[in-house]
């Protein structure tokens, strides 16, 4: 039985003083401190954050990057190593959000520098795929993902593999759009990630691995998302950034 994982992504949202009363308004909404125990929590923040969603998090609740290069270091204005994150004490990052393959070019090869490079300074990755519109219309869909999969895998030694990582299946059209895939739709490419890992790094760390759902999970369709056979939690964005919103979501996972 895989743990649920519900993950928040804040994006280019929210100050410091933002995240403390985020994390008071949480605690309020959640009570019993168990249910941190009982499903996995995540948020991935803005860098100037991290010290403070440390500080602030309910205890077991992780704090992850939204980003980090894969070289150790170097004239890479801008960039953040993983030992970096490490220093600044975070567990790990999302890497190749839609957003960042949009918008800054990223590829699934950098993604796969970035998956290896962060499970050797000991962080956990959390690994985005997605299709577009047009790849879902055009009957596309897995052909995507599994490319997606592959060209990241290339650059992941083996060694790394046996090493925690999470992936988040993030349809690009459901992505901010109010649009979500229906849970069928969602579990189809779920257990198309899970068999291709199978076949390409082993049926045991396929099984462990947690695939997330992103794309407009809300507080209203959470629970029957999480429902899903494959489907071991969330990657949320605009309804992570409420915590009366986020805590329906953990609750609807920690049943
Ligand atoms: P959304 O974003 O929940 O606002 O659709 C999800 C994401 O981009 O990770």
């Amino acid at each position: 039985m895989r743990k649920k994982f519900i993950a928040g992504n804040w994006k280019m949202h929210k100050l410091r003083s933002e995240t403390r009363s985020f994390f008071d308004e949480l605690r309020d909404q959640i009570s019993d401190a168990s249910v941190f125990g009982r499903v996995d929590v995540a948020f991935g923040v803005p860098a100037t954050l991290f010290d403070e969603a440390l500080k602030a998090r309910p205890q077991g609740v992780k704090i992850l990057a939204q980003n980090c290069h894969f070289e150790p270091q170097g004239a890479f204005t801008g960039e953040l190593s993983t030992a970096m994150l490490q220093d600044a004490k975070v567990h790990g990052s999302i890497i190749g959000h839609s957003e960042r393959r949009q918008y800054y070019a990223e590829t699934s090869q950098a993604v796969g520098k970035k998956w290896d490079a962060l499970v050797k300074q000991g962080l956990l990755p959390c690994v985005c795929v997605g299709e577009t519109r047009p790849e879902r219309d055009s009957g596309r869909t897995v052909d995507v993902i599994r490319q997606q999969i592959d060209d990241s895998l290339s650059q992941v030694a083996k060694t790394s593999l046996t090493s925690e990582f999470i992936i988040a299946y993030e349809p690009v059209w459901a992505i901010g759009t109010g649009l979500t895939a229906t849970p069928q739709m969602a579990q189809e490419v779920h257990q198309f990630i899970r068999a291709h890992l199978s076949q390409k790094v082993g049926h045991e760390i396929a099984d462990r691995c947690r695939i997330l759902y992103g794309g407009s999970m809300n507080a209203a369709n959470a629970k029957e998302l999480l429902s899903m056979p494959d489907i071991d939690g969330g990657l949320v964005g605009g309804a992570s950034l409420k915590a009366v919103d986020f805590s329906k979501i953990i609750l609807a996972a920690s049943v």
